[in-house]
């Protein structure tokens, strides 16, 4: 630890540059550990994310179209168990400090596929899931930087007054100057993002990219193409049945946000309930001063340029 570059972190601990992404002291060492310990099946299906880019969203959407043959309304098991808790982290234990990654595994549904999620960078990801010779497939679901970087100080100062112990949040404007260096949770963002953009070029059936704001303009072609990619497409008559639309209902923003179990529970430090704020595009201009956008947008354009990324983000 003592030779990695460190940083003032977002919460209550200090970052490390790690395989060259800021991730808090505090899970360094459990992301080693899943790094050597976890092994993927060929079933697999990981959803990876940078924090806030919507997860929650995701997970509660591909959880409820892989396994829809087994749960149907009104018994679903989203309703009852909230997102976090049905697709587990592979790196980090978001229910106890427990660390050992096979007991928390095992306690998954027993059957195939495994829903999973990660925050990790393409790079970092175990050796089992991104070998040639392992089917399992990954999703990544991207949002634009300057409603990540937004929602994100938002959940970190909620994180803060519900544990008192901790340092002081960041003010936005120390939030805004970290994130525009790269400092932001498992930041650097653009870095993360090509990351997995370049590899859903190259192994386009391993890797689907998805993006926030694709996903709120037109949910329906979106779903769909998330329920190819991970080998659960939808037959003629489900769709006439109307099984994508109930799948798109029951994951909504309005719907997830007022069910009980995730206003009411919490994991380790965090309220469910903080998962679930607006939900929206752009809300970041209630926020950002012309000037903090305008740089961010500046960052995005030095950091995509060259790369031949499709969106510079500034809407
Ligand atoms: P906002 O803070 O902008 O509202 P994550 O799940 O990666 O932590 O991301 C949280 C962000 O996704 C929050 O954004 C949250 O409101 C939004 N979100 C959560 N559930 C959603 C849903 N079902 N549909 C759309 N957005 C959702």
């Amino acid at each position: 630890l003592k030779t990695l570059p460190k940083e003032k972190g977002w919460a209550f601990d200090e970052a490390y540059l790690y395989q060259g992404f800021w991730i808090r002291a505090q899970i360094l060492q459990q992301i080693i550990l899943c790094q050597h310990q976890f092994q993927a099946r060929h079933t697999d299906v990981l959803l990876a994310t940078q924090p806030k880019s919507g997860t929650t969203w995701l997970k509660a959407l591909a959880f409820a179209i892989a396994h829809r043959k087994r749960y149907a309304l009104p018994t679903h098991a989203l309703l009852t168990n909230n997102p976090q808790k049905l697709v587990p982290f592979i790196e980090v234990n978001q229910e106890t400090h427990q660390q050992d990654l096979a007991d928390r595994l095992s306690s998954l549904p027993p059957f195939s596929p495994r829903v999973l999620s990660t925050h990790l960078p393409y790079a970092s990801l175990p050796e089992s899931v991104t070998s040639i010779t392992n089917d399992c497939r990954i999703v990544y679901l991207c949002r634009n930087p300057k409603d990540t970087l937004v929602s994100t100080w938002h959940f970190m100062s909620k994180i803060k007054s519900s544990e008192a112990a901790y340092e002081e949040p960041l003010s936005l404007e120390e939030a805004h100057e970290l994130f525009c260096r790269g400092a932001s949770p498992y930041g650097p963002f653009w870095e993360h993002m090509l990351g997995y953009w370049k590899a859903s070029l190259e192994r386009p059936e391993k890797v689907l990219f998805l993006r926030y704001e694709e996903m709120k303009k037109d949910i329906k072609s979106q779903v769909k193409r998330l329920a190819e990619h991970i080998g659960c497409p939808f037959t003629i008559e489900e769709e006439n049945e109307g099984v994508v639309d109930d799948i798109i209902k029951l994951c909504s923003f309005e719907n997830l946000k007022n069910l009980e179990v995730n206003k009411s529970e919490k994991m380790l430090v965090v309220d469910c309930k903080y998962f679930f704020r607006k939900g929206i595009v752009g809300d970041w201009v209630n926020y950002l001063t012309p000037q903090m956008a305008e740089q961010l947008d500046q960052v995005t354009k030095e950091k995509l340029q060259d790369h031949g990324f499709p969106i510079l983000f500034k809407e």
